[in-house]
């Protein structure tokens, strides 16, 4: 190879390694979430209720509640052998977690405590029938995955299982906003052409509630 030619492969090398690390800095890696202590199980079932809409006021939330209460959905547990969720037949989870906020869209990847990247898109004003969802400053929105379902045996039960899911990650996630100070709703009126979009979820991904978390 002329010096030239090998002096080209190094640029585009240098260049391709810089873009994909550009691309990976816009995960965020989440802080390890708060796993002991808290307000105990019974004050937070006490206390556990919805936010009226007019609580909503884009007031931050840390990523550091953000983190809790995504491990309260759907995180790992038992040192990392199960999820605080239980899951139909042990498998893997079949209801996604996807995060909507001021920066973006992410996924959330419980074994990892990472978000990753979707999209820079701020949607939170276009994916609920009510407006204050837009005042939300995470919407934290449920979406089936067929393809973990497919691994059911019970393929029957599919939707029926990821409702159960939804309710269970919901109510975790309830109980943690309860413990955190933090406001939380559940939505179903959603958008749901909007949200297929803006997640830019797969064929046959189904969005199935949104959870509104506010300070
Ligand atoms: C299945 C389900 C669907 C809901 N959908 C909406 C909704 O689309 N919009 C909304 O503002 N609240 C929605 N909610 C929140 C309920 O209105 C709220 O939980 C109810 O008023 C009781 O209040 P509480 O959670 O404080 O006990 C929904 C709740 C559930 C369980």
């Amino acid at each position: 190879m002329s010096r030239l030619a090998s002096g080209f492969l190094g640029f585009f090398l240098v260049l391709a390694v810089f873009l994909g690390g550009a691309a990976l800095a816009a995960d965020i890696s989440l802080p390890a979430p708060t796993t002991q202590g808290g307000i105990g199980l019974f004050d937070a079932l006490w206390k556990r209720s919805s936010a009226a809409g007019g609580d909503f006021t884009l007031a931050e939330v840390s990523l550091a509640d953000l983190s809790t209460v995504l491990w309260a959905a759907t995180g790992l547990n038992r040192g990392g052998t199960g999820y605080t969720v239980p899951m139909a037949e042990g498998l893997p989870p079949y209801v996604d977690v996807y995060v909507a906020g001021p920066e973006g869209v992410y996924l959330y990847l419980p074994k990892e405590n990472l978000l990753r990247e979707i999209s820079a898109e701020n949607i939170r004003a276009q994916i609920g029938a009510q407006a204050f969802v837009g005042k939300a400053y995470y919407v934290l929105i449920f979406v089936s995955n067929p393809e973990e379902l497919g691994g059911l045996r019970n393929r029957d039960a599919a939707e029926e299982f990821a409702a159960v899911l939804t309710g269970a990650m919901t109510q975790d996630v309830y109980l943690a906003a309860a413990a955190l100070k933090l406001g939380a709703r559940y939505i179903h009126s959603m958008k749901e052409p909007a949200i297929v979009a803006g997640l830019k979820l797969p064929e046959g991904h189904k969005p199935l509630a949104l959870m509104l978390l506010g300070n």
